[in-house]
């Protein structure tokens, strides 16, 4: 790969070989160090992060990379300096690999079509666009589970039309053969997503789905509108209450990629119980950014 922006561009079989390499990497496989050793990489989060930044970071280290420390506060971009002159900056000190957080949707383009930058750049998010590595490492949380994604029936639930995790997830799902439903208030449903499935409430199809993929309420992206509905209200209404989890199937699992609003999305008692796989998403991420980077890494090293 020369960068990895969106996974759209990505083919089912290049998707395929990052979670299959990812899982390796869990499993105790070592990087190859030679091919990952002499690269150089930066984490620029113009939004903030805990699990993608640090995961991204983690990832760096094990495969040996070096990491070029980059804090946007203290970095020129508080003089004003833009995106692409900062990437230019760093492109031209020697940085390889640039992953970046960034409120603008589609920020990528205008790097990835520049010439003048030679750095490889990987997406950790843009705006209510694409969250390309959380997709890669739901697909291997899931695929984990499941050992296939055809026919496996995955309801995606709650705060839809401001994730980017929702997008991602619902393209690449339907696309590897997953049944998807979607569920939760009718403001936040778009009907751009009739194409992917069906929206249901979710009491209809709580007893039928193989995987719970539950959104945060990104209050931060609703332009100042509060929320029509208390905490309480939302949890009883659209969330994972103890009694609805007791109706899933034996084998179903509860996902979300956090952070979690907890007594929101789902009671606080079900963020760690037994079918939930949200901190096992957590773990997850560092394997799945280790099978990105170190792709990124070969394909740097074939088109020399
Ligand atoms: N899931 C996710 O993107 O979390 P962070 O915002 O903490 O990176």
């Amino acid at each position: 790969l020369k960068n990895f922006v969106s996974v759209e561009e990505l083919t089912n079989l290049e998707i395929m070989s990052l979670i299959l390499r990812a899982s390796e990497f869990k499993n105790g496989v070592q990087p190859d160090r030679d091919l990952t050793e002499g690269i150089y990489a930066s984490n620029l989060f113009f939004e903030n992060s805990t699990r993608t930044h640090k995961s991204f970071e983690m990832a760096e280290h094990k495969l040996g990379m070096k990491v070029i420390s980059f804090d946007t506060s203290t970095s020129s971009v508080s003089k004003g300096e833009t995106l692409y002159d900062t990437v230019l900056t760093l492109s031209a000190i020697g940085v390889d690999v640039v992953v970046i957080r960034h409120s603008a949707e589609a920020y990528y383009k205008e790097l990835i079509e520049s010439p003048g930058i030679t750095a490889s750049i990987v997406n950790g998010g843009d705006g209510a666009g694409q969250h390309p590595s959380q997709c890669l490492l739901d697909l291997l949380t899931i695929y984990e589970e499941f050992h296939t994604f055809s026919g496996v029936k995955v309801a995606i639930c709650g705060d839809l039309s401001h994730s980017r995790v929702a997008k991602t997830n619902m393209q690449m799902l339907q696309r590897l053969g997953a049944t998807i439903y979607f569920t939760g208030p009718e403001e936040w449903y778009d009907s751009t997503f009739d194409q992917y499935g069906t929206h249901k409430e979710i009491d209809d199809i709580i007893g039928e789905v193989d995987v719970m993929m539950l959104l945060r309420v990104q209050t931060e992206r609703h332009g100042g509108k509060a929320m029509r509905y208390t905490k309480a209200e939302y949890l009883d209404q659209f969330g994972l209450t103890v009694a609805r989890e007791a109706r899933m199937k034996e084998t179903a699992i509860i996902m979300h990629p956090a952070p979690v609003n907890r007594d929101v999305e789902l009671a606080d008692s079900l963020v760690e119980c037994r079918r939930s796989r949200i901190v096992t998403q957590m773990k997850n991420g560092v394997f799945a950014r280790m099978a990105i980077l170190e792709a990124i890494a070969n394909g740097r090293t074939t088109n020399v």
